[in-house]
């Protein structure tokens, strides 16, 4: 989709949004890929969740910044209120989302039809989750690591080393 007419434009924007507490490596395949979609990638942070996160705003988007290093069009930032205003606000004209099972297909759908609603002008595009990465989710890997199972492969090290860090959980 890198836009071919000219500097004149600004090219496609996208904002991949989520609660991302913590990052896992299926977010990570899914940034990965979907730089490789657009011009630039904002990976924004839901701020104001009413979920309690185990981790601050801040600590994730840190967390973030330590990994999207390697891909020079992505960029970590963080939002509150509807996510179509503050996608109109950086002029992306996408919204990338994953999914890994049919179970995560309701829940998407719906959120992708309101957006469209509301913001007729931004396009979800869907991201199947990689093979590998399907059954990874923020709220699994805090459960097992809260038992004492093994995460590593499951989230950057980054990650694993400030769950070990966390005298809380
Ligand atoms: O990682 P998550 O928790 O599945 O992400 C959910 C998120 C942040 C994408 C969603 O809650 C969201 O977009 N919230 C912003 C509020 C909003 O715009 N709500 C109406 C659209 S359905």
């Amino acid at each position: 989709m890198a836009n071919a007419s000219g500097p004149e434009k600004a090219g496609h924007i996208a904002i991949y949004p989520g609660s991302f507490d913590p990052i896992t490596n299926g977010h990570l395949d899914l940034i990965e890929r979907g730089s490789k979609l657009v011009d630039r990638l904002i990976v924004s942070i839901l701020s104001n969740d009413t979920k309690l996160p185990l981790f601050s705003v801040e600590e994730r988007m840190e967390m973030l910044s330590e990994v999207i290093g390697p891909f020079s069009n992505v960029e970590v930032d963080c939002f509150d209120g509807l996510l179509v205003d503050y996608a109109a606000r950086k002029d992306a004209t996408v919204i990338i989302r994953g999914i890994r099972a049919i179970s995560d297909y309701e829940f998407e759908l719906q959120m992708a039809l309101m957006n469209r609603r509301l913001g007729p002008g931004i396009e979800t595009i869907f991201l199947m989750a990689g093979e590998a990465y399907s059954y990874i989710s923020s709220r699994l890997v805090k459960e097992v690591f809260h038992l004492g199972g093994n995460i590593s492969g499951l989230v950057p090290p980054t990650v694993e080393a400030r769950l070990r860090n966390r005298k809380d959980i």
